[in-house]
């Protein structure tokens, strides 16, 4: 394992007031948000949808690295470049997604354990071999009656402290994803504490499956209360208790905090982002960093249609998304930013 290799991997990622942009649905779920739109559900229409992404001009500006799918990984642009290819050449670091999902957890009605460390270790040296210096891995944690459980939290931090191990020994840097989810009647003090608790097992089996701190970035949630609880949080009270989680959380060693978006409109994404370096910027350990799929890709989607015709204006609102998000890790997002 080369660790310096590693560090810097990890350092590119949350440098320069960059994020990253998660484009690695699942083809269920990138289904799923074509249906949605009434867009075809298709090979054809993921590959058009993915090339509008990966060729939109100056993304490298706000974007460090790009998560992908294992079938995009190995797509190309219909002028035959690899995506890959493409995205080196933006200065973009490709990263791809390694775990095969979040199944039903046996003996534990509502909670799931995201599978897929089996011929783990061979996957990851073929994705390092095409090109891939990142990975990520998503376990989620739901929140209601009697839940999580303790079985839950155990297994689920097991296995992505397993898989960061088997990546960096790939030479590839961990996204280790522990997400605490947004589906539910939970106070802010409740997510609070999960979370508190998720990161706490997380960091001891991380230790345990001895991995470098310093060459992996971690994924959360943003600390939020549920989105059927009826009392809901200003923007900095969401940015007081999602780094307040972190700082008793999360080792300072830790390069990086690259958050999801979760189902948060891509405007209060962007203002919460804002809101934690704003506040915390100069006092945080880590980067308070992005790592978003639908408050970044969202808006573009939705003006694509899967039409050529709409390609151009869907790139400008990806980018400017993307510059939203930079503008936040900076603490100067505005909400006058999205006029017109
Ligand atoms: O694993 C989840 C994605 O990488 C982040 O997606 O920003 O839409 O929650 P999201």
């Amino acid at each position: 394992m080369n660790t310096q290799v590693l560090i810097n991997t990890a350092s590119a990622l949350v440098a320069d007031d960059k994020g990253l942009l998660a484009m690695d649905e699942s083809t269920p779920t990138c289904n799923k948000r074509f249906a949605a739109l009434g867009i075809p559900q298709t090979e054809v229409a993921r590959r058009a949808y993915r090339e509008m992404i990966v060729t939109t001009p100056k993304l490298g500006e706000c974007i460090s690295g790009a998560i992908l799918y294992d079938e995009t990984i190995r797509q190309k642009t219909k002028e035959g470049t690899s995506f890959l290819n493409v995205l080196i050449d933006s200065n973009i670091i490709p990263g791809i997604k390694v775990d095969m999902g979040a199944k039903e957890l046996a003996g534990h009605p509502g909670e799931k354990i995201t599978e897929g460390l089996d011929g783990l270790r061979e996957r990851l040296a073929e994705y390092h071999e095409m090109g891939a210096r990142f990975a990520k891995w998503r376990a989620v944690i739901a929140i209601g009656e009697g839940i999580p459980t303790q079985c839950c939290l155990e297994g689920n931090a097991h296995t992505l402290a397993r898989y960061a191990a088997l990546c960096q020994e790939a030479g590839l840097v961990p996204i280790v994803e522990p997400e605490v989810l947004m589906e539910g009647t939970h106070t802010l003090d409740r997510c609070l504490e999960v979370t508190q608790e998720v990161l706490r097992i997380v960091f001891i089996q991380l230790g345990c499956q001895r991995v470098l701190l310093e060459g992996m970035i971690l994924k959360p949630a943003m600390v939020l209360p549920g989105s059927g609880c009826p009392t809901q949080a200003s923007v900095d009270e969401v940015a007081d208790a999602t780094v307040d989680c972190l700082l008793q959380a999360v080792p300072a060693t830790v390069p990086g905090i690259a958050f999801l978006s979760g189902g948060q409109s891509a405007q209060l994404a962007s203002a919460r982002l804002n809101a934690m370096n704003l506040r915390f910027k100069s006092r945080a350990p880590w980067a308070l960093a992005f790592s978003f799929a639908r408050a970044v890709q969202q808006p573009a989607l939705e003006l694509w249609l899967g039409d050529a015709a709409n390609v151009k204006a869907a790139q400008q609102a990806l980018l400017h998304r993307a510059r939203c998000n930079t503008a936040a890790r900076r603490g100067e997002y505005t909400a006058a930013m999205e006029d017109g």
